[in-house]
C-alpha cells in the first residue's frame, strides 16, 4: 500500500472506520462494560473518547499526512534522538495486539459456523456451557490459525479492491442488523432494568472504583479507536493535502462509538432477560447473549449466521490493517531483501506462534489483553502524544488546520489539550494501569 493516495475521501473514511470498527466494538465492549460497572463505564468510556480520543487522533492523522510515511519512517523523519525508534514500539503493540486479535476471531468464526450446521442453543446456560468447549484447546489453535492464514492471504495478495468492497459491504450490513437487534432486544422484558444498568452512571460506583474503571475506559477506547498502533499515521500518509482532517477524525469516532453503544443495547437487554448478571459471563459475553438470542427466535439460525459472518469481515478488515502495519514496515527496510509475500508469510507464523499460548489458556489470554490494554497502547500513545505537543507542535498544527475551516485558535486550544491535559492524564492512567496490571 505504499505510494498514491486514495482515490476518494470516502474510500479514505471506510477504510479507516473498516480498521477501527471490529472485535474491540462487537466483543470486548460489551464485556468491559459488564466488567466495569455498566453505565458508569459507560460514561467514563465516552468521555475518554471525546476528551482524549479525538485530540490523539488527530495527532496520528496530522503526522501521517505531513510526513506521508508509515508509522516508522514517519518518526525516523520528525524524531530526533531517541524518538526516532518511537515507531516501532508502536509497530510492536499492533503485532502484539494481532496475534492474539485471531484467537477471538475464531471463536466468533465458530459461532457462525457451529450455528449454521448445528442450530443455535435456545437458552443462555446451553450458550455458555457452549462458549466454555469454544474458548480455550486444540480446536482453538485450530481457529486461530485459520484466521491468520485468511488475513495473511489477504495482505499478501494485496487485495485492495477486495478490501474496499468488502468495507463498503460491511458497513450497511452491520448497521442495519444491529439496529433490527436493538429494536429486538429493545421488546424484551428485561429491557428496562437492562437500560437503567447500561446507561444511568453510578457516582457513587465510580467514586469507590475510579482507579480501575478509569485505565480499563480508558484502554477500551484506545483498542476501539485503533490508537497507540500508529495505524492512524499509516492510513492518513494517503489522505490528500487539501482533505478536511478534523472532520474526519470526527466522522471515524462518531461512527465507531455509535457502533460499540448499539451492541451494548443489543447485549444487555439479552443478558438482563435470561438472568444473567452482566458481569458473570465475561470473555463469552456477547457469543453467549446472541447466540441465545438466535437460538430463541424464528428466523434467528439465518440471522445469525448472517450476523456472525458480518463480525468476521469485521474482524478480517482489522486484522488486514494491523498486518498491513507490520509488513509494510519491514519492506521499508532498505536492507530488508524479501519479497512481500515472503514476509507476510513468516509473519503471519510468527503471529501465530506468539498467539498460540492465548489459544490454550484464558489466563494467558488475560495476561495479553489487559498488558495490551492497559500498558501498552497508554504508553505507545503517551509518547506520541508528548513528542507531537512538545516538538512537532507547529507542523502539526498547520497540518490540522490545512483543508479544515477550523480557526487557528481552536488548532491552539487542540495543541494546548495535546501538550498538557492529555500528557498529565495518560501519564496518570498509564500509573494506575501498571499497578492494577
Ligand atoms: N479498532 C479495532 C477494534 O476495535 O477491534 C482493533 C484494531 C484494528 C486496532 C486495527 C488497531 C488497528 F490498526
Amino acid at each position: 500500500m505504499t505510494g498514491g493516495t486514495w482515490n476518494t475521501r470516502t474510500g479514505f473514511l471506510l477504510a479507516a472506520i473498516g480498521s477501527a470498527v471490529g472485535l474491540g466494538n462487537l466483543w470486548r465492549f460489551p464485556f468491559a462494560v459488564g466488567q466495569d460497572g455498566g453505565g458508569t463505564f459507560l460514561f467514563v468510556y465516552l468521555v475518554c473518547v471525546v476528551g482524549i480520543g479525538f485530540p490523539l487522533t488527530l495527532v496520528e492523522l496530522s503526522v501521517g499526512r505531513r510526513t506521508g510515511k508509515s508509522v516508522v519512517g514517519a518518526l525516523m523523519e520528525i524524531g530526533e534522538g531517541i524518538w526516532e525508534y518511537l515507531g516501532w514500539l508502536l509497530v510492536a503493540s499492533a503485532f502484539l495486539l494481532l496475534s492474539y486479535y485471531t484467537v477471538v476471531a475464531g471463536w466468533v468464526l465458530r459461532y457462525g459456523a457451529f450455528g449454521f450446521i448445528d442450530g443455535y442453543p435456545s437458552t443462555v446456560e446451553a450458550a455458555s456451557a457452549g462458549f466454555a468447549d469454544v474458548a480455550v484447546g486444540l480446536d482453538t489453535v485450530g481457529f486461530h490459525g485459520l484466521f491468520m492464514l485468511a488475513t495473511v492471504v489477504v495482505v499478501a495478495l494485496g487485495l485492495r479492491r477486495g478490501i474496499e468492497l468488502a468495507a463498503k459491504l460491511m458497513l450497511p450490513t452491520l448497521i442495519v442488523l444491529l439496529v433490527g437487534m436493538a429494536y429486538y432486544a429493545y421488546g424484551l422484558p428485561g429491557a428496562s432494568e437492562a437500560y437503567a444498568y447500561y446507561l444511568v452512571p453510578d457516582i457513587g460506583f465510580l467514586l469507590g472504583n475510579w482507579s480501575t474503571v478509569l485505565p480499563e475506559a480508558l484502554g477500551q477506547a484506545f483498542f476501539n479507536l485503533g490508537l497507540g498502533m500508529g495505524i492512524m499515521v499509516t492510513y492518513a500518509s494517503y489522505v490528500d493535502r487539501e482533505e478536511n482532517l478534523i472532520e474526519d477524525a470526527g466522522v471515524i469516532i462518531a461512527f465507531d462509538t455509535a457502533i460499540s453503544v448499539v451492541v451494548g443495547l443489543v447485549v444487555f437487554p439479552i443478558l438482563f432477560t435470561a438472568g444473567v448478571p452482566p458481569s458473570g459471563a465475561g470473555h463469552g459475553t456477547v457469543l453467549i447473549s446472541l447466540s441465545a438470542a438466535f437460538g430463541g427466535i424464528t428466523g434467528g439460525g439465518i440471522v445469525g449466521v448472517v450476523f456472525f459472518g458480518t463480525v468476521v469481515v469485521a474482524a478480517l478488515l482489522s486484522t488486514v490493517s494491523l498486518l498491513e502495519v507490520v509488513v509494510s514496515y519491514m519492506l521499508e527496510q532498505e536492507d530488508f531483501a524479501r519479497s512481500r509475500r515472503a514476509t507476510t508469510a513468516s509473519v503471519g507464523v510468527g503471529l501465530f506462534l506468539v498467539g498460540v499460548p492465548a489459544a490454550f489458556s484464558l489466563s494467558v489470554f488475560n495476561i495479553y489483553d489487559l498488558f495490551i490494554d492497559r500498558v501498552l497502547l497508554v504508553f505507545g500513545s503517551l509518547l506520541l502524544t508528548a513528542y507531537v505537543g512538545w516538538r512537532y507542535r507547529d507542523e502539526a498544527l498547520d497540518e490540522a488546520l490545512r483543508g479544515s475551516k477550523g480557526t487557528r485558535r481552536l488548532g491552539k486550544a487542540w495543541i494546548w489539550t495535546v501538550r498538557y491535559p492529555a500528557v498529565v492524564f495518560l501519564v496518570f492512567v498509564l500509573l494506575l494501569g501498571i499497578t492494577d496490571y
